[in-house]
C-alpha cells in the first residue's frame, strides 16, 4: 500500500509538471503555410509554348512527365528549366541517335520532323543571345 501511494505521488507530480510546463499551449507545431504559397507563374515565351505543344506534348510527354519523373526516374519534359538543362541530350536523342540506331527518342513512331528540330534549335539560340 505504501508503494502504491508513492507511485501515485510520482504520477501526480509528473502529470502536473507536464501540464504546467506546457502552459496550456498546444505542443502541435503547424508548418508555416505562407512559405508554401508561390505566385502563379505565367509562361510568356511564345516560341517555347509552341514547342511544348507541337514537339514535347505531341511526341514526348506521354512518357516524360511529372509522374514518370518520380515513378521511373525519367526526365520531365513538361518543364522548361529541365529541357534547357538537358538540351544537348534531348537534341542528340532526336537527331544523331537515330543515325546511331540506339537511344533514339521518341522510342516509337519515327523521328520528330526536321522543321520542329530547327524550331527547337532557333529557340535555344535566341535564349543564348539574351
Ligand atoms: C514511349 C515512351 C517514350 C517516348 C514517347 C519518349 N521517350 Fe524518352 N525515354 C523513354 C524511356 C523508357 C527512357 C529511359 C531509357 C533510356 O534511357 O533509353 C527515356 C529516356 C530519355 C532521355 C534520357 C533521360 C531519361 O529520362 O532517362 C531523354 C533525354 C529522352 N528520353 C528524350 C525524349 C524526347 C526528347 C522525346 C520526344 C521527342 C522522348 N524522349 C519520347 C521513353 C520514351
Amino acid at each position: 500500500m505504501k508503494h502504491l501511494s508513492t507511485f501515485m505521488l510520482i504520477f501526480v507530480f509528473l502529470f502536473t509538471s507536464c501540464t504546467f510546463d506546457n502552459k496550456g499551449k498546444s505542443t502541435l507545431l503547424f508548418k508555416d503555410i505562407t512559405t508554401a504559397i508561390t505566385p502563379i507563374e505565367i509562361e510568356t515565351d511564345q516560341a517555347y509554348l509552341k514547342l511544348q505543344k507541337n514537339l514535347f506534348k505531341a511526341s514526348c510527354t506521354k512518357c516524360h512527365n511529372a509522374e514518370t519523373a518520380i515513378k521511373k526516374d525519367r526526365l520531365d519534359l513538361t518543364k522548361k528549366k529541365l529541357i534547357l538543362e538537358n538540351y544537348d541530350d534531348i537534341l542528340y536523342r532526336m537527331t544523331d541517335a537515330f543515325d546511331m540506331g540506339f537511344d533514339y527518342m521518341p522510342e516509337e513512331g519515327g523521328p520528330v520532323s526536321a522543321a520542329l528540330i530547327d524550331e527547337l534549335k532557333a529557340w535555344k539560340t535566341s535564349l543564348d543571345h539574351l
